[in-house]
């Protein structure tokens, strides 16, 4: 090669390393200058479940706001916050939250008008005096329940979560509860019949966790498919979405997204946090493993970097697949607004937790930048 060739090809390098050094800064600028909501308009809306008192937090408004286009309250239109005891009414919390996001420009998920679980239902409403509460006195109470709530909001809730964790987690169909000993199936129906009857333009949703696992996944699906054969206008499924680090079930979620579209109706994800202290071993062996886990807190002092790294990668890869099904998907929502709100420092353990996108200051994390990018389809930093 002539000394001039050999100048000429030493230049062209020298200007592709630069000019791909400069695209990269550049796509690096575009995933920390955007924000999640910009960034998710043309796929699905990004929401966050957030503290009730939310109007009297000023220091989580900016984040909230630049980031989010949807909030779930954490709590207070939870069916124990709302009526305590029969016709004690209290929603003044849940008035200041709908408030709150109307004028600020967020829309809202109600959640939840029914919560299959026995210790998440005040004991009233399964209860006559003595005797447990006939099928009609509960279907009557939840009636009233669900119409109360669902008609408040008309026109301010976007989307009802209207019935949480009904599918049991052994071997049978539903959850044993006041709910299904009383009135199996039919509960579920009439609760999305009553819901919708209060407001015909909200989107109703069944929501659950693990549902995307095989065994839960077939309940999930035997649920949707006994409830549209019955002409009961549940619109959506939601995953919860509360996955441990290393081992997010990528297949499962992406298998069930299809399965549901399938079913004809859509997907959200409502409560999304990737947990980087394992606790699965929590609930194994009639939980011999408690005592150990529960002086577990590995990152008391900050999380490391390696682990960040996995986890964004980890969070990557779930928005790539929510993309690819964005036209199932209506909403991707995360569980509280930093790390240092999740629920996931509390629970099942205390422990220093790291799961969400931004850090307790607020500030982005490595998967943040990751999922701006799947949601840009850039090259993953
Ligand atoms: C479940 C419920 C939520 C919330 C979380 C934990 O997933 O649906 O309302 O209680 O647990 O905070």
């Amino acid at each position: 090669m002539s000394t001039i060739a050999r100048t000429l090809s030493l230049c062209v390098v020298w200007v592709s390393v630069v000019s791909g050094l400069s695209l990269r800064v550049q796509a690096a600028d575009q995933q920390t200058q955007g924000t999640l909501r910009e960034a998710g308009k043309s796929f699905f809306e990004i929401g966050v479940g957030i503290n009730d008192r939310i109007a009297d937090r000023a220091a989580d408004h900016r984040l909230l706001l630049s980031q989010f286009s949807m909030v779930t309250p954490e709590n207070c239109m939870k069916p124990a916050q709302v009526q305590p005891a029969e016709g004690k009414w209290n929603l003044a919390h849940a008035d200041g939250f709908v408030d709150f996001a109307t004028k600020n420009g967020l829309k809202v998920v109600g959640h939840c008008l029914v919560w299959a679980k026995d210790g998440r239902t005040p004991a009233w409403f399964h209860r006559d005096g003595e005797k447990p509460a006939s099928r009609e006195l509960l279907l009557d109470r939840m009636r009233r329940h669900i119409q109360t709530k669902v008609t408040r909001y008309r026109g301010r809730i976007a989307m009802w979560d209207v019935v949480n964790e009904a599918l049991d987690d052994g071997g049978e169909y539903l959850r044993d509860s006041g709910w299904s000993r009383a009135c199996g199936e039919e509960f579920i129906v009439k609760a999305f019949e009553y819901a919708h009857a209060a407001d015909p333009n909200v989107l109703l949703i069944y929501n659950d966790y693990n549902n995307e696992l095989p065994g839960k996944r077939e309940k999930q699906i035997r649920l949707v498919r006994s409830l549209t054969e019955k002409k009961t206008p549940i619109h959506a499924v939601g995953l919860q979405g509360h996955y441990e680090i290393d081992r997010v079930p990528f297949k499962d979620i992406e298998d069930t997204i299809v399965s549901m579209r399938q079913l004809g109706v859509k997907v959200v994800i409502s409560e999304l946090d990737i947990d980087v202290i394992p606790r699965g071993k929590w609930w194994a062996e009639g939980g011999k493993y408690r005592e150990e886990l529960s002086r577990l807190d590995p990152y008391r002092e900050g999380c490391p970097p390696e682990v960040l790294k996995r986890q964004a990668d980890q969070y990557a890869q779930l928005f790539q697949i929510f993309r690819r099904h964005s036209d199932t998907i209506a909403r991707v929502s995360f569980w509280n607004l930093h790390d240092g709100q999740s629920w996931l420092n509390d629970f099942p353990w205390k422990r220093v937790n790291h799961p969400l996108l931004f850090d307790r200051q607020g500030n982005p994390k490595p998967a943040f930048a990751a999922v701006m990018s799947a949601l840009n389809q850039l090259p993953q930093p």
